[in-house]
């Protein structure tokens, strides 16, 4: 007996393998959990996804953002999609059966779920500059030239954080900050695959780590032990050991919501740990250099680290003038000194923290540690209902109006 047939077509979210940088960005901020990785891709789980777009803001790069029209029963299956190195065409024979059935709409965008999970900001401040993002991808990346590589942290600590210049000499590079770029470290993993890029915020300011030439910083940890065991981070050692003159393959820029306000009386509420502190070193160097151009804004620092000794950039931050940067520093293993987390340092300024928060040109940065995030929203939750703020509602007005932007690891 012919019956009539129900085809359930489906419009599968999938991630592009040649443009992801494997941020995590996408796992982290999926309310339902449906994108997982391993060691070569990620990828989207079909039967769980809800195509509610709550990961298509945050990525970096835009790989997040790729659909096919696919038969459910056919949809691909993450083990296949791990294995992917480039995306597969669009089939015409799915597409055939949309057509077919009457009742299907493949085309329907976002299924429109108000995203709540969303702990930041999807958009930049209002008065941000426009940013640049993938000029140069993992199909025709750029090179950059090694112009210099300094450590920052005391050499008689185990934290090997270092300061690396990279020169693009007369190749275009535009950037702002709060963007990151991503290096092709050379070589292959065990499965033959040449290594994908990895990503770092820059350090420098939009005119350069030097005023006027092309060039950007970055702050690099050497990774060398994770979980207790040791493991070598490819990318981060093969940086760390960079020499002047080296070249690299560099891919970017990348982001397009973490970024500084442009308006001059707009303050900024910086909050980092660790290499955390790099987009905050930029946008910090950037008033810097505007100061005297009539950029009035506050800023104040929260930044923390194990000791002062492993804490980058620790005799520049301190020496920039107290009316231009309220800095506050919080160590958590200062031998004879009881634990301290930024959060910690928040509460101690509860009183100035809140008349920022009460200011509508106040916008917020949180970098570093995936554990530091939320011990920061529950001090800025204490601290603004201790000061009679409502947080909810000013959370959701600081997401909304790009005033609050997450990025952590
Ligand atoms: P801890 O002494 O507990 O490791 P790291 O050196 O690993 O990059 O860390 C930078 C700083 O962030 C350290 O002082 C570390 O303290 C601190 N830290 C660790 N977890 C948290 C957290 N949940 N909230 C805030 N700071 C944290």
């Amino acid at each position: 007996m012919n019956g009539p047939v129900s085809i359930e077509v489906l419009r599968q979210h999938l991630i592009d393998p040649e443009i992801c940088i494997r941020c995590n960005t996408c796992e982290e901020t999926c309310p339902v959990d449906a994108i997982t990785h391993d060691d070569s891709n990620y990828v989207v789980k079909a039967e769980i996804c809800n195509g509610c777009m709550a990961c298509v803001p945050p990525c970096p790069t835009g790989a997040i953002d790729n659909w096919r029209t696919v038969l459910r029963a056919d949809a691909y299956p993450v083990d296949e999609q791990f294995k992917w190195d480039v995306l597969p065409e669009q089939t015409t024979m799915a597409v055939a059966a949309v057509d077919e059935t009457s009742n299907v709409d493949a085309s329907d965008e976002a299924s429109g779920i108000e995203v709540d999970t969303v702990r930041g900001s999807v958009v930049p401040p209002w008065s941000a500059a426009k940013p640049y993002v993938n000029l140069y991808t993992h199909k025709t990346p750029t090179t950059a030239t090694v112009v210099g590589n300094y450590r920052l942290t005391d050499a008689s600590t185990d934290s090997d954080i270092h300061h690396i210049v990279l020169d693009f000499g007369t190749m275009p590079f535009p950037v702002l900050e709060g963007q990151s770029i991503g290096i092709l470290p050379p070589g292959a993993s065990g499965d033959g695959r040449a290594h994908h890029a990895r990503q770092y915020s820059i350090a420098s300011p939009r005119d350069g780590e030097r005023a006027g030439y092309n060039n950007v910083s970055l702050t690099v940890k050497r990774v060398s032990q994770q979980h207790g065991d040791t493991i070598d981070g490819v990318c981060s050692n093969y940086l760390c050991d960079l020499k002047k003159g080296d070249v690299v393959s560099v891919i970017g820029p990348f982001g397009g919501t973490f970024l500084m306000p442009n308006h001059p009386d707009s303050h900024l509420l910086m909050i980092c740990t660790g290499t955390g502190s790099a987009p905050m070193r930029a946008m910090t160097e950037y008033r810097r250099r505007r100061r005297l151009k009539g950029a009035t804004g506050k800023l104040m620092l929260f930044f923390g680290a194990r000791t002062k000794e492993e804490l980058p950039y620790f005799g520049p931050l301190t020496n920039l003038p107290k009316d231009f940067i309220d800095t506050n520093l919080a160590f958590s293993r200062t031998p004879g000194q009881p634990k301290r987390y930024v959060q910690d340092a928040m509460r101690e300024r509860a009183v100035d923290v809140a008349q920022m928060l009460k200011d509508d040109n106040t916008h917020i940065y949180v970098c570093g540690l995936k554990g530091m995030e939320d011990g920061v929203l529950q001090a800025l939750k204490e601290i603004g209902e201790r000061h009679q703020l409502d947080w909810e509602v000013l959370w959701a007005r600081l997401k909304r109006e790009g005033r609050l932007h997450l990025e952590t690891y």
